[in-house]
């Protein structure tokens, strides 16, 4: 049964569709890979599923509920969806640790977040989630002396922390090193093996190697949909989108 069902959203910019009548599915503890060129209004469907952007039309129903237009507080706080942006979100002058711990704490006071330090459960859990972001060796580290990618990790643990039932990355692998970007994508495979997971992603990769299923989009549509072996070989997937890359590459 599908948790996440937009049905067919439009988001207008004073007139310009930016998403352009989308239906899309994604089942529970699915992984759902969205790619296509730049612009293709997937961040827009990102902000969309938060609550940053409303749509302009159509639905978009979490769990059965619709939580079209709702603010991006509420959708993170009562529907539990956590989101990683296309940049790092970190408190810079807090420790990698008291970065997870923080997020843990949700959105109590800090000084709560400072009593939680005696409890062993949650020092435990804390531990589990540094374990699976490859950073309990710089726990003390300031998260402003961390690498580009170790810090694209960290925001994903305080992702994790905040135990959201649906979790959104939009390019989380920008800027990374092929072999961050592999370490990326494992840890998204066991990190996230029960969760809902919608991933913006380029690089080609890492798609095959965390998607379940592709979704194609280009100029606000939805062009193609499968398996990323299916769409890889989708002429119109090719067309538009992979021929591009290649080229970039070249
Ligand atoms: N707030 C806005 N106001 C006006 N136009 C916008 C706004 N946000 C996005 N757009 C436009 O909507 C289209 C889709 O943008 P979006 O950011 O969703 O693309 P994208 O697929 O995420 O691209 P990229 O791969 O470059 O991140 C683009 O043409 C963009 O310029
Ligand atoms: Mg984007």
């Amino acid at each position: 049964m599908a948790f996440l069902e937009l049905q067919n959203v439009s988001v207008s910019f004073s007139g310009f569709l930016a998403v352009d009548q989308v239906s899309l599915t994604v089942d529970k503890g699915e992984t759902r890979v969205i790619i296509g060129p730049n612009g293709a209004g997937k961040t827009t469907i990102i902000d969309m599923i938060t609550g940053k952007t409303a749509p302009t039309s159509g639905k978009v129903l979490l769990g059965g509920a619709d939580i079209s237009g709702r603010n991006p507080h509420e959708i993170a706080g009562k529907y539990k969806v956590g989101r990683k942006f296309q940049g790092p979100n970190l408190f810079d002058y807090l420790t990698v640790y008291e970065n997870i711990e923080v997020a843990l704490a949700g959105h109590s006071s800090i000084l709560k977040t400072f009593l939680y330090r005696k409890n062993r459960a949650i020092s435990d859990e804390i531990k589990t989630i540094l374990d699976q972001i490859n950073l309990y060796g710089k726990r003390d580290v300031v998260s402003t002396s961390l690498s580009h990618g170790e810090r694209q990790w960290l925001e994903m643990g305080m992702v994790i922390a905040q135990k959201p039932q649906l979790i959104t990355l939009d390019e989380p692998t920008a800027g990374m090193t092929a072999d961050e970007t592999y370490k990326t994508g494992e840890m998204i495979k066991t990190m996230m093996k029960d969760k809902t997971v919608i991933v913006v992603e380029h690089d080609i990769d890492f798609v095959e190697q965390i998607a379940e299923t592709v979704s194609v989009l280009h100029q606000g549509k939805v062009l193609a949909e499968g398996s990323f072996a299916e769409v890889k070989r989708n002429p119109k997937v090719v067309q538009v989108y992979l021929k591009d890359d290649d080229e970039a590459v070249a």
